[in-house]
């Protein structure tokens, strides 16, 4: 029998890639979201993909009964991923309790029905930003977490560790949390991709807004950092390699391998890039120019930052494949899809 994976947020952007990476290895899918932050057709371009359209329940993982309820009616799970959060930096700094509540009584609320019903695996999407600005790069996951810049990174953190303490409660649960360095681009058949609402404040969709001609131009937050050529440094990825990641995680759960029982990985291609260096990947990548200014710091913002994956690598067999370039023409095409769409 196929092993079936519960997706929450599987209609989002890097839940959506997952599925289909999920659907390709053979595993089952059902996906429960509440469609706060994307859109129910999502699951028929998934189906154009792969051949195989996932179930979805639309439902807000934050109401407990509807959550039992819908445990009820799928038994043998055989592992929980979840993606469903909200994760506007900014909006999070403006409502707190929104980001709380939700973010933290939707995990809650899962992994105390988890128990319930003896669903013994989970994949949790966590992020680099726990991490805050790094004493010491490449970054590994025993660096210390700094304190949250954001409600939303906040949450991150506390989720980590409402899940690190459950897992030793000895509840018969079994975790790995993913931190994420910066996913970027879209599935290669540009059918689903990241959809901002408003105005994005991610630097690819920003770059892919510019040069659509929806956005006047790109501001560069800060040239004057402590950097080869004074932006900011991430770890960009593209978003189909995050994915892979989490089918090899799901995997690595089921074949019994995480024997601590609670593991957390970076997941980063190991590389930094700056700003300026992602405008011309984007430029190199499509032909199209981008129009940008240097404007002032973006408060918050981390300096510098990328991952040491060295122990996704080993531990999971998981390495990203795709360049940055590759990103860049990937999130490119799935700008112009949805634009056309429109
Ligand atoms: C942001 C969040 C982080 C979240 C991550 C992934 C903050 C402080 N952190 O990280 O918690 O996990 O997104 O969604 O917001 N940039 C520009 N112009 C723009 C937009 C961005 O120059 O219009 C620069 C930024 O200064 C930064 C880089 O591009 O140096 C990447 O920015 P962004 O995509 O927002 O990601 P993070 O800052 O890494």
């Amino acid at each position: 029998m196929k092993e079936k994976i519960l997706v929450t947020g599987g209609t989002g952007y890097i839940g959506s890639h997952t599925v289909v990476e999920l659907i390709n290895e053979g595993f089952g899918v059902v996906i429960v979201d509440n469609l706060y932050n994307s859109e129910a057709e999502v699951v028929d371009r998934i189906a154009q993909i792969t051949g195989v359209k996932p179930q979805l329940e639309v439902f807000d993982l934050c109401d407990r009964e509807k959550l039992n309820s819908f445990f009820g009616k799928y038994e043998n799970l055989s592992a929980i991923i979840h993606f469903a959060a909200y994760k506007a930096v900014g909006e999070s700094v403006k409502k707190p309790l929104d980001y709380y509540r939700n973010n933290l009584l939707s995990l809650i609320n899962l992994l105390d029905l988890m128990k319930q019903y003896q669903i013994p695996h989970f994949v949790f999407s966590s992020s680099c930003t726990v991490y805050g600005q790094p004493e010491k790069l490449p970054v590994t996951e025993d660096a210390p977490m700094q304190p949250a810049v954001s409600p939303y990174g906040n949450t991150k953190q506390i989720c980590e560790e409402i899940i690190r303490d459950t897992v030793v409660s000895g509840v018969g649960i079994k975790a790995i949390a993913l931190r994420y360095f910066n996913p970027i681009g879209a599935h290669p058949s540009a059918l689903i991709g990241e959809l901002p609402r408003g105005i994005p404040e991610n630097l690819v969709p920003y770059i892919t807004q510019t040069a659509y001609g929806l956005r006047d131009e790109l501001k560069v937050f800060g040239d004057d950092y402590d950097t080869p050529d004074g932006s900011c440094i991430r770890d960009y990825l593209h978003v189909v390699d995050l994915a892979k990641a989490h089918v090899t995680a799901v995997r690595r759960l089921i074949e019994e391998k995480n024997k601590s029982g609670y593991e957390v990985f970076n997941l980063g291609t190991g590389k930094g890039v700056s700003v300026f260096e992602a405008i011309n990947s984007f430029e190199r990548a499509t032909g199209v120019k981008v129009k940008y200014r240097v404007t002032g710091r973006r408060p918050g913002d981390i300096v510098k930052i990328w991952a040491d994956p060295s122990y996704a690598n080993k531990e999971l067999g998981w390495k990203t494949m795709s360049s940055l370039d590759e990103s860049m023409e990937t999130a490119w095409k799935w700008e112009k899809y949805i634009r056309n769409k429109k």
